[in-house]
């Protein structure tokens, strides 16, 4: 480039055009989708990335690329399959295919496996057709003999680049077939040995534990096997290349699979060491009969490419649920502040109570007073109750309206818990219909929680939880359910339909919780939905699209929590992550925090409140009263923005730091944790990023105490480049501050 300069005049002149044209087609940048008959390519472009496959001389449907856009031009040879390696590796093994059936010589993981009648257990894909409709690409697949159909559809975001996949398997010759495994989409990467996997296991009051891994020859399995989405693991993945631990840079490819039942994401390397991960309906016990005419839909996997390091593909996996996922897309409300009664009462809620709690919850600025469980039934503890879904006379004897209408005299709206798939054997409703649980016939029903499983697969089971959701909705002024869901499956049965059919419970059952939210909400447009299951044991794109946020953990430690917001903020968006303040020593590991240090920790999120207010000092109550109103003031930039992970606190960090940037880059938030000092060592300085780094910006301290000499405005440059000593010193401290950009 400087030899370029030095030689002429006009080769400034052009490389300046280059420039202007690049900027030109990136401000132009939208989504595209290009077949090419001479070289049987498609290519599919959006925000910042290129994707595309081709038709090779098998006809066979083959990954070419995945990564950073290209030049509007570039176009690519028709792909060929590979060679083989030797007769161990036949050419059929080793080709990447874009969803490759079960036949031939395959031994890695197979999107789609089926056995038909005669036995016959081959499948071999090849390209039949497609069709381009704007932003949406199908690719019709079919087998070499038999009149099975697979639809691919690719779905490109025009603003973030990430691409939805999915396929539809349809069986069009004469008999029943079934299906063994249904994948949504295998994705590619290019072979090499320099990857690194990214995913989050956990358990209950534990979720969101990020695991990076280098990945070696073999699979690594993420999966639930119980019926739904599961604390263990969360149906997302990264792959970062040349993994360095920097946040903000290099190449990341992820992907998130939008369902909320059981699911399975292999990540491999073959032989070749191609990478390939393939997502789906988890195989395991599974199979799926198809008549002659039947379809099968997968959920979707979407997947997306940034070239600014793991921070940067949470960045657009974020920017994508807001305004592609969300029931609210493109721009959902802010969340409101809500106070939940679960940690304050547990099950002992009556009228007197919840109105007491309202009323002092509404004198800090909540705007949402929630009633968790115990309301409902005979409900006294976790032994009965659920499936009888009638207000509890003794707690309530004038029904819900009283308090409702105080919640509402008071400025809030009211929300109330419900878990409607489960049901407590002391129940009416169990005693009427003991057939409507998931079971085996004649063999035991393992409880959980002093509860079993309702088969919403079952049409009766589904119109009687969408019909007392819709009467309690219709009959009480319900702005929002909290909807529970407190264990896994365990016999899987379904003795009303025939055994072969009994497996598609795992589909039917999700896709009924799934048409119970579509319906609620279309009927009752003003409800809000948050999914829970006994904390963040059901967060995933599937039930994303249905509900406006989630529970994240059961587990309120101020301290824990750094980590699992941490971990849930590599796939999903803090607007959706709701943190409450609670009581100190925390029930969990009886560990004491000031008031302050549990309010910023869950200022980094959708804000609650969920302490027993009734043991609060004047004290507490002003500080709550204050940091609300500071919250008020951040938190679309909070739960819209940009988050920049400035100091991760996994792995036993003494410290730990997030930013959040608006979209327009008008206001910055910072937190900051210390969890115990040592030694006497300073605070690690932080450098912000993100700013404008030309605008100015003005310090605003949202903790009480200033905790650095800062100046009082700076430009952007100064905050990202000079960047801020917290003067933070002791166990269990925090500090955070704003920036706003000056006009
Ligand atoms: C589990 C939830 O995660 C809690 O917040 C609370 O709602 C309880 N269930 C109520 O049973």
């Amino acid at each position: 480039m400087h030899d370029l300069f030095r030689r002429s005049p006009h080769a400034v002149c052009f490389v300046a055009c280059l420039f202007l044209t690049a900027m030109f087609a990136q401000a132009q940048r939208g989504a595209s989708i290009r077949f090419d008959d001479a070289s049987r390519t498609f290519r599919i472009d959006g925000g910042d990335v290129s994707y595309a496959l081709g038709i090779n001389n098998r006809n066979e449907l083959q990954p070419i690329y995945w990564g950073a856009r290209l030049g509007a031009s570039d176009g690519f040879p028709q792909p060929h399959e590979v060679h083989e390696v030797a007769s161990f590796d036949l050419t059929t093994t080793v080709t990447p295919q874009e969803f490759p059936g079960w036949g031939s010589v395959f031994y890695v993981e197979p999107a789609l496996k089926i056995t038909f009648p005669d036995g016959n257990r081959d499948l071999v894909l090849q390209y039949a057709s497609h069709h381009i409709d704007g932003n949406t690409l199908t690719v019709r697949l079919k087998d070499i003999e038999r009149d099975v159909f697979v639809d691919l559809r690719y779905e490109m975001d025009a603003a973030t680049g990430v691409l939805g996949r999915s396929a539809t398997i349809e069986n069009q010759t004469k008999e029943p077939l079934v299906v063994e495994r249904a994948a949504a989409a295998t994705w590619t990467l290019p072979h090499g040995t320099d990857y690194t996997l990214d995913y989050l296991t956990g358990r209950w009051g534990g979720e969101f534990q990020l695991q990076q891994e280098k990945i070696v020859p073999g699979a690594r399995v993420l999966e639930s096997r119980r019926g739904s989405t599961g604390h263990q693991n969360n149906p997302w993945f990264a792959v970062e290349r040349a993994h360095t631990g920097e946040q903000d840079a290099g190449e990341v490819w992820f992907g998130a699979l939008a369902w909320s039942g059981s699911w399975r994401i292999t990540a491999e390397m073959d032989q070749r060491q191609t990478i390939r991960i393939t997502g789906g309906y988890n195989p395991f016990d599974f199979d799926y009969k198809l008549n002659p005419g039947e379809k099968l839909n997968t959920p979707v996997f979407y997947g997306g490419y940034s070239p600014d390091g793991i921070g940067g593909a949470s960045r657009i996996l974020e920017r994508f649920e807001l305004t592609r996922i969300l029931p609210q897309r493109p721009k959902p409300k802010p969340r409101p502040v809500l106070y939940n009664s679960w940690e304050a009462t547990e099950f002992r809620v009556d009228e007197a109570g919840q109105t007491a709690l309202a009323e002092k919850a509404a004198a800090i600025g909540v705007e949402r007073f929630v009633m968790d469980d115990g309301w409902f039934g005979q409900r006294k503890d976790d032994h009965a109750g659920l499936g009888d879904w009638y207000v509890n006379q003794q707690k309530f004897p004038h029904g819900l309206k009283p308090l409702i209408d105080r919640v509402h005299a008071l400025g809030m709206d009211f929300g109330l818990w419900v878990e409607p798939e489960m049901v407590n054997p002391d129940s009416d409703l169990y005693r009427k219909h003991p057939d409507w649980v998931l079971n085996f016939t004649g063999r035991p029903r393992t409880e959980g929680r002093n509860q079993l499983v309702l088969n919403l697969a079952r049409p009766d089971v589904r119109d009687y939880v969408f019909g007392f959701l819709d009467k309690l909705v219709t009959e009480n002024q319900i702005a929002f359910l909290k909807w529970d869901y407190n264990r896994n499956w365990s016999e899987p049965g379904w003795p009303a339909v025939a055994p072969d059919e009994q497996k598609q419970v795992y589909v039917k059952y999700i896709q009924n919780l799934y048409g119970i939210l579509r319906e609620l909400r279309s009927k009752h447009p003003g409800l809000e939905i948050e999914s829970c299951s006994g904390g963040g044991g059901r967060v995933d794109l599937g039930i994303m699209g249905l509900t406006d946020e989630f529970w994240t953990s059961d587990n309120t430690d101020p301290f824990d929590r750094l980590t699992i917001q941490d971990g849930f903020s590599y796939a999903y968006t803090p607007g959706v992550m709701m943190a409450w303040v609670t009581d100190s020593p925390n029930f969990m590991n009886r560990r004491v925090t000031s008031l302050e240090y549990r309010f910023l920790s869950s200022m980094q999120g959708s804000f609650g409140v969920g302490a027993n207010l009734n043991n609060w000092q004047d004290a507490d109550f002003a500080t709550a009263k204050r940091l609300i109103s500071e919250y008020k003031q951040i938190r679309e930039t909070v739960q819209h923005g940009s988050l920049y992970r400035l100091i991760s606190p996994r792995n036993g960090s003494e410290y730990s730091a997030t930013q959040s940037v608006s979209p327009d880059r008008s206001q910055a938030a910072v937190f900051a944790f210390l969890h115990s000092s040592q030694f006497g060592y300073d605070y690690p300085r932080i450098y912000l990023r993100g700013l404008d780094p030309k605008a100015q910006y003005k310090v605003r301290w949202i903790s009480e105490k200033p905790a650095a000499k800062l100046p009082e405005t700076a430009s952007g440059e100064y905050w990202m480049n000079v960047g801020i000593d917290l003067e933070l010193k002791g166990d269990f401290q925090a500090a955070a501050l704003r920036l706003d950009r000056v006009q």
